[in-house]
């Protein structure tokens, strides 16, 4: 009989695929297999996640409920971004942890499996190169990383202390993961990286000079590839070169991600995210121009410490003028090994509550003005999920999700959609192609 696996996965898209990474090596060296039930699980792992405070407390009264209803015999294995940078203090504060493995150390899960108690966190440890074997949650759509690590160090993010410094993947596994892919049936797929237009800064070996819109031209020339998206580019490295691959690269999703963060050019500064407002809305004006299809959406913290009413405001005027079409809002949550830990000047929890009350407020009138505009509008849709009632969802080139009634014939396959009804998050329509 073989032996089961439970995993949660917590925090980002890279998280999802680490996940995928450790299920992989796990049913092809250990032959576990993927239950839903964690009280039938030989092995319960939490994939976790330390951006912001709150799911760090959750872990450990999850850790709790999982000790008390696990089979006897189960292990209890924490990994992911709060065990990079917890470390040992997980196994002292919740005894019956069997192992820690950090972020950038995934690709020993099956060492640390073996060892009593062991804590594998080194942040400079190098899996660019490791031969991860294949395993996909989705056949539909595969999600990819080609860098590990982050080396910006934006004053209120944990990220560079948990998953290290920024290496890339040289383009050439890239490549052979995303053939390997289509082979098994993908049409799209998703790359991944903090910093994903920062792509060939720093390889671990010789490679040649290669950036991230070059990296783009290669994968697209895979036949049988017809979507490439990728997430999360940095403003910073938004120049023209890389705009103009993405406006005129017909296998690149006109959807871009640009996480604005704050609006304020002082606070943007005290972030240290590289641009001020005025290039953020420059990179906005020559992205639009060039790809006037194209859909944004933002990562916005409010409440920075140091935030004055006018910053907030400047955020909010960005708001106004980029109108964009999703938005990822939090309040700032002090984090360990950040410099704005640091900061005496914090916003009081109340106002920060209220700014972001209409921060959310103000963006879903932007967006149900915007989406008024969907009803009729025709999009191709690439089908990847089914939902009760017998309706089937994809998304467009530009990433809004439509549904559609009908049944697993449309997985994987494209259909023209005409929209006949608009939610806030999903779109209704029928199959006119
Ligand atoms: N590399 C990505 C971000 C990864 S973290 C980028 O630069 O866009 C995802 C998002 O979490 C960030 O964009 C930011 O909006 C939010 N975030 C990060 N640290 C945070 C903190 N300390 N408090 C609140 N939100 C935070
Ligand atoms: Fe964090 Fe900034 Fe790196 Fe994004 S770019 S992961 S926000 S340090
Ligand atoms: Fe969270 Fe780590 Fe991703 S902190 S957002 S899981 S990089």
């Amino acid at each position: 009989m073989s032996k089961k696996l439970f995993i949660e996965t917590l925090g980002c898209a890279m998280n999802s695929r680490d996940t995928e990474h450790m299920i992989a090596e796990l049913t092809e060296k250990e032959g576990y297999e993927v239950v839903k039930d964690f009280r039938d699980a030989d092995l319960i792992l939490i994939n976790t996640c330390s951006v912001r405070e709150k799911p760090v407390s959750k872990l450990f009264s999850e850790l709790g409920i999982f000790n008390k209803k696990k089979k006897p015999s189960a292990k209890i294995g924490v990994c992911g971004c709060t065990a990079s940078h917890l470390g040992r203090d997980i196994i002292k504060r919740a005894p019956y942890v069997n192992f820690v493995l950090g972020a950038r150390n995934v690709s020993k899960i099956t060492e640390v499996l073996h060892k009593d108690r062991a804590v594998e966190i080194d942040i400079n440890y190098d899996e660019s190169e490791f031969a991860f074997k294949d395993f996909r949650t989705s056949t539909l759509k595969a999600f990819i990383n080609i860098s590990i690590g982050c080396d910006k160090s934006c004053t209120y993010c944990i990220v560079p202390k948990t998953r290290g410094d920024e290496v890339s993947i040289p383009d050439r596994l890239i490549y052979n993961e995303a053939q390997r892919a289509v082979d098994a049936g993908a049409k799209e797929i998703f790359l991944l990286g903090q910093n994903v237009n920062n792509y060939g800064r720093r390889f671990s070996g010789e490679h040649e000079k290669i950036n991230f819109a070059e990296l783009l031209k290669r994968l697209s020339k895979i036949e049988g590839l017809q979507r490439i998206r990728f997430t999360s580019p940095h403003p910073f490295y938004m120049d023209d070169e890389f705009i103009e691959e993405f406006a005129t690269n017909p296998k690149i999703c006109k959807a871009m991600h640009m996480p604005l963060q704050s609006g304020s050019t002082k606070v943007l500064k005290d972030m240290k995210r590289g641009y001020s407002k005025e290039w953020f809305l420059n990179r906005v004006e020559k992205l639009r121009k060039v790809c006037p299809e194209v859909t944004i959406s933002t990562d916005i913290i409010v409440a920075f410490p140091g935030e004055s009413d006018e910053d907030f405001e400047d955020t909010l005027d960005v708001l106004k003028k980029v109108r964009f079409d999703q938005i990822f809002s939090f309040k700032y949550s002090p984090r360990p090994h950040t410099e704005a830990q640091h900061f005496t000047n914090v916003v009081d929890p109340e106002v920060a509550s209220a700014r972001l009350t209409h921060l959310q407020s103000f963006h879903t009138q932007i967006l149900d003005e915007k989406n008024a505009t969907q009803l009729d509008k025709v999009y191709s849709v690439y089908f990847e999920e089914l939902l009760p009632n017998h309706f089937v969802s994809g998304r467009s080139d530009n990433n809004f999700v439509i549904k559609v009634k009908g049944s697993d014939e449309l997985l994987g396959e494209f259909r023209d959609v005409k929209i006949t009804s608009i939610g806030r998050t999903i779109l209704t329509g029928e199959i006119v192609a």
